[in-house]
């Protein structure tokens, strides 16, 4: 038995109108400085004022948010006692908007004790809405919010509930026009990774799969656009429709090695999650395509590629993420990402170490021995293709 679950979603041009369905007097809004100063929370006041309401704003997100930060947002909420919560950002907002429910909803968990096995029983103060500024994470579409534990400068996959997907998630092309484009392109990188290891995961289902190709599909043709172009709004819409269907391929199926090792990177190199990824991508494809080159060639053939042999499909599918990549600025090896010799090896075993504890890399189509994981991140320092 399985599930699939959703938000429910509004898409396309004024879908900001939606957010006064939503029941709601006492509204929190959980977002950061950057996206205040921008001016993006006004746009969510104004629709919200349509209706007589009282509204706080917490606008202390940090990137890559750690407990602490999330336990700061909650106590807000405690003070506030929101019944809605909307989650204005990318993915570090929304996940810190999610945590910051929970512990809201209850008080009597410590934020370390939430995993998959816990109860929640979470909608008894308050709903979540979630209004993307990216178009990639897909976290407005997601059951987990990943957290920082900066104690052990590590990434944690397990703050994650069936309960925590959003309730409603509002995809307003205005929000993601003014998205700088490294970010366009990092954050687009991801929402590709997201439905690739969606579609090739242990846990991949028929419902994820279709998703998970269109995703792919969509990404692929109008991520570029939007690159080149920041003021074409098919592209930008495009590009969030995409993103918001790679987080509900992955959240209904799993990711896997390359979120592992990019998660790993993210925690001791601060890279950012889109970067990471990225670059893991095409070494992790080398390696697990030698036990599911079929399913990689579905992806190919999806993205217009026809070749003879699964093998072959394989190969050139990472011959156009490494091109899309170039196209997008984004380097494709550890060393040509800034990262020294020294600092690379310094931290070898603790990245080895993650990916190794990593919950993804355990619904990798071919889980890797603490060896390859080693050789693999290697090969991604120094740009060699993986041939074990
Ligand atoms: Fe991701």
């Amino acid at each position: 038995m399985w599930w699939f679950t959703s938000p429910r979603i509004a898409f396309g041009e004024d879908a900001l109108e939606q957010l006064n369905t939503v029941e709601g007097k006492r509204v929190l809004i959980v977002t950061d400085q950057i996206l205040r100063k921008l001016g993006l929370v006004d746009l969510i006041v104004t629709e919200l004022k349509k209706e007589p309401r009282s509204i706080e704003i917490f606008d202390r997100v940090e990137p890559e948010p750690s407990f602490q930060n999330v336990e700061k947002a909650a106590a807000f909420a405690r003070s506030f006692q929101p019944d809605l919560i909307v989650a204005l950002g990318g993915g570090s907002c929304i996940d810190a908007a999610k945590a910051a429910w929970v512990l809201y909803e209850r008080p009597d968990l410590a934020v370390d004790a939430v995993s998959p096995l816990t109860k929640l029983d979470l909608r008894k103060k308050a709903r979540l809405v979630a209004i993307p500024t990216t178009a990639g994470t897909g976290s407005d579409a997601t059951w987990v919010a990943m957290l920082t534990d900066k104690a052990q400068n590590m990434k944690l996959d397990y703050f994650a509930s069936r309960e925590m997907v959003p309730d409603f998630s509002i995809l307003d092309p205005r929000f993601v026009m003014k998205l700088p484009k490294e970010a366009t392109a990092y954050t687009g990188m991801d929402a590709i990774v997201q439905g690739i290891e969606a579609y090739v995961n242990q846990w991949g289902n028929d419902f994820s799969d279709g998703i998970a190709l269109r995703s792919i599909q969509i990404m692929f043709e109008y991520l570029p656009k939007a690159f080149d172009n920041p003021d074409d709004a098919l592209a930008r819409q495009k590009t969030q429709n995409g993103a918001t269907m790679s987080g509900l391929a992955f959240g209904n199926s799993q990711v896997g090695l390359i979120h592992a090792m990019g998660h790993a990177l993210g925690a001791i190199f601060h890279m950012p999650h889109g970067l990471a990824v990225s670059i893991s991508c095409a070494y992790a494809i080398q390696f697990s395509s030698r036990e599911a080159a079929p399913r990689y060639s579905d992806i190919a053939h999806a993205i217009g590629i026809r070749e003879e042999s699964p093998q072959k499909a394989t190969e050139t599918l990472i011959e156009s993420i490494r091109s899309l990549m170039v196209h997008l600025r984004i380097p494709l090896c550890l060393r040509d990402a800034g990262i020294s010799q020294t600092v690379f090896d310094q931290n070898l075993d603790t990245l080895v170490d993650q990916t190794g504890r990593s919950t993804c890399t355990f619904v990798d189509p071919r889980v890797p021995d603490v060896e390859q994981i080693r050789n693999l991140f290697i090969c991604m320092y120094e740009g060699k293709t993986v041939e074990f």
